[in-house]
């Protein structure tokens, strides 16, 4: 069956979303389907900005980071007035199927253009690795990489002068990034949401570290939207033996050329968004699950419990 398909990149970019989009269009291209780029996510498909992708589209796209096909927020889509112009632009252009990668915001727009009669399928690109149909987002290993080599130099510099660096790190509401990269760099601290924040707890342990362990340096890893990073380094400056400094890594996170893993995941993920719309699907979300890859309902994937990261993290404050 032949098909037109769009592809369209939504909310904040990742590293791998090029992979993803190389990988969808070649893929329906080989299927012998047509493929449609909307630039800049839900707003410009509401805009009609709309052009056709051909093999050579997407040459040489696979190690840049970002998106080329631009990515944007759009709140009002949740209203059915603007979603019925996205289908109406869809509909001139004769596209019945949607590949949308992005993260939840992304899917719950991709759903309800599929009960409108789009079949949409999504693809989980998001630092932040906060999507439930998957065990990982693509760009979260290139994001990891980032904070890991930031806090490498950082450790430098706070061992050198007694200090206890303060990093924030992204990840919206789930605390992944602070987590794994606070056990890939051996932090003192780690503060999630998951696992919530005691002040006096944090001050208490690095105390402890400097007075009775004689460490020469410590290294906190915060979760954004939890506390401010200056204000918690510089009670670490007046409660405890340290001196404290912030950095917030901010933007850096998202950038960059995406790490194999995150080449190779976004590539898989998007020959199997093509082969679920061959087969008539949609409103799916492609995940990686114990390593392999599958096509998970977006109504499950959105509702379903958040997956624990208890034992981890437990793991971590064992090793600390
Ligand atoms: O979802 C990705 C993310 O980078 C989050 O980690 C962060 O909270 C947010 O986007 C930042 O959004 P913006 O780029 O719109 O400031």
């Amino acid at each position: 069956m032949s098909h037109k398909i769009g592809i369209l990149t939504s909310g904040g970019d990742a590293p791998g979303m090029n992979a993803a989009i190389r990988a969808v269009t070649r893929s329906a291209l080989k299927r012998g389907m047509e493929v449609y780029g909307i630039i800049d996510g839900y707003k410009g498909l509401v805009e009609g900005k709309i052009i056709p992708l051909e093999r050579g589209s997407v040459s040489d796209i696979m190690v840049r980071g970002g998106t080329i096909l631009g990515s944007a927020r759009l709140p009002e889509f949740k209203l059915e007035a603007v979603r019925q112009k996205a289908v109406e632009q869809l509909r001139s252009y004769g596209i019945d199927s949607l590949v949308v990668i992005g993260g939840d915001g992304s899917y719950r727009g991709a759903l309800e253009l599929t009960h409108m009669g789009i079949n949409c399928i999504g693809i989980p690109g998001t630092i932040d690795n906060d999507i439930v149909g998957t065990d990982y987002t693509i760009g979260f290993d290139t994001a990891l990489n980032t904070i890991v080599q930031a806090i490498d130099k950082l450790r430098d510099t706070s061992s050198s002068h007694h200090r206890c660096s303060v990093v924030e790190v992204m990840g919206n509401h789930c605390g992944d990034l602070a987590l794994y990269s606070a056990i890939s760099c051996g932090a003192e601290v780690v503060i999630t949401p998951e696992m919530g924040y005691d002040e006096e707890e944090v001050l208490e342990r690095l105390r402890y570290l400097e007075q009775i362990k004689k460490k020469r340096h410590s290294i906190v890893i915060l979760a954004e939207k939890i506390t401010d990073a200056d204000m918690l380094a510089k009670k670490i400056t007046s409660a405890t033996g340290f001196s404290g400094r912030a950095t917030v890594l901010g933007h850096i996170q998202r950038g960059g050329s995406p790490t194999p893993q995150d080449r190779v995941l976004a590539t898989k993920m998007g020959d199997k968004a093509v082969e679920l719309i061959d087969n008539g699907e949609g409103g799916k979300c492609v995940g990686i699950i114990n390593n392999e890859i599958v096509g998970v309902d977006i109504e499950q994937a959105l509702t379903s419990p958040k997956k624990s990261r208890k034992q981890l993290y437990e793991m971590f404050e064992r090793l600390v």
